[in-house]
This record gives C-alpha cells, structure tokens and sequence, in this order.
C-alpha cells in the first residue's frame, strides 16, 4: 500500500485554513498555494540521496553532502497544479518541470487527457506530480499511469486536500506511489467536489469563476 504522509505542520494547517476561506481572493490564494507547496518540498525531499562533494571554506577542505537536483522532475497537472509549481522549485531549483493536461469530464467525472510533455530522461528522475485537488483519484491516477507508460519508476503524489475516497482509489491502483496531503477531509458530495475542500482549484486560482 502507498505510503500516507499527512503533512499537518502548524504553520501549513495556517495557510489551508486560509485557502479554504471562499473570501480569500485569486492573488492571495496563489501566494497561499506557492507557499504551502514550499512548505510540503521540505518533507517530500526528505529521503532524497546526496552526493558527496569538496569544497574550499574560507578555513579549509571540507567533504560536504548536497542534493543532486538534477534528477528531480515536477510534474503539474494543469490546470491547478501549476500554482504548486514555484514552490517547489525554490526548494529544488535545478528540477526540470513536466506538464500532464487532463480535466475532469463534468458528467462522467472521469479524466480527460489533452496534454503531455515530460523531460526526455524522465525515467532517470524522482517524478514528484503537484496537484492540489485529490477527490476521487481518477485524474492522479491517470496522471501515474502517464508517468509509468513513459517509464518513471521513483513516482510521488502531492495534493494540498485529499479526500478519503482519492487516497484509497490511489493507494490500492498505485500502491508503490507515496501520497503527500496537507489535509485529509470529510468525504466527496454528489459532483465529486471534496468536503468541506476549497471548490474548485483552477477556477480559484486564475479567478476563472
Ligand atoms: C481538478 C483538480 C484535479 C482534479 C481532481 O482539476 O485540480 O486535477 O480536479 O479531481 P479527481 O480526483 O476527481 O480526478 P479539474 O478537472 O477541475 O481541471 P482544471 O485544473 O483544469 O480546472
Ligand atoms: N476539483 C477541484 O478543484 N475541487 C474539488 O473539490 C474536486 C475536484
């Protein structure tokens, strides 16, 4: 089973509860979403390796560890993962940054592919997949099965709300995908919008509504 990761720091329950609030406006929301973003890089890059390099201090040699950012890719799912985009990139500046276009058809709720453009050594990256609406899964789970077609083998899923019924959906499709949520909510009402959720995170975002 994938691995749940409930990143419930104070300072990032903070900003969802400011992010969940319909009168916070698109300027605010994006600063918001940029922000928590940045704060979930800091657990999400947790286990990432590092090389050993030398540097000179102003004193002396030193064997010093850094991260090897290179094989790092961010994957957004447009629209609304794009917010999460610079966040993480602040963390993991040199990451390469892939796009998977899909919507969610309004009748039939199931994902809609228009879009794909990935860096050419995907397979060789830790694919880290932004998103932040996790409902019933069917989007992050096409979003991993777009990954894995193309080969990416090291795949993470980051979502700021997750639902109950999206984190079982992609727990038991994607069992060896770890799933990072800054919230888990109450359930999904009857068009599959997360409750109590934030509506919808494209419209808010590029204050499409
Ligand atoms: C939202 C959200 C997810 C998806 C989640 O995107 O950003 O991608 O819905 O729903 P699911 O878990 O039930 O698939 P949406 O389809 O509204 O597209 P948009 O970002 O282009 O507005
Ligand atoms: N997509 C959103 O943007 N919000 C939801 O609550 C569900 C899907």
């Amino acid at each position: 089973m994938s691995k749940i990761h409930v990143m419930d720091h104070p300072l990032i329950q903070h900003k969802v509860a400011l992010i969940r609030d319909k009168n916070t406006g698109s300027k605010d929301f994006r600063e918001l979403v940029e922000e928590i973003a940045m704060l979930m890089a800091y657990e999400v890059t947790r286990d990432f390796p590092l090389k050993e390099v030398e540097i000179e201090t102003p004193v002396a040699t030193a064997k010093v560890k850094m991260i090897d950012g290179k094989n790092v890719a961010i994957v957004p799912i447009l629209r609304a993962g794009l917010g999460m985009v610079n966040g993480m990139l602040n963390l993991v500046p040199a990451a390469k940054v892939g796009h998977i276009g899909l919507y969610r058809d309004p009748d039939s709720l199931k994902p809609v592919d228009y879009y794909c453009k990935l860096p050419v050594d995907i397979e060789e990256r830790e694919a880290i997949i932004v998103d932040p609406m996790l409902a019933t899964g069917g989007s992050a789970n096409e979003a991993i099965a777009i990954l894995k077609r193309h080969h990416a083998k090291n795949i993470k899923l980051v979502c700021l709300i997750g639902a109950p019924e999206g984190i079982k959906a992609v727990s038991e499709a994607h069992p060896d995908v770890d799933v990072f949520v800054a919230a888990v909510d109450e359930k999904l009402n009857e068009h599959c919008y997360i409750v109590p959720g934030l509506g919808d995170a494209g419209d808010r975002l590029f204050g499409t509504k």
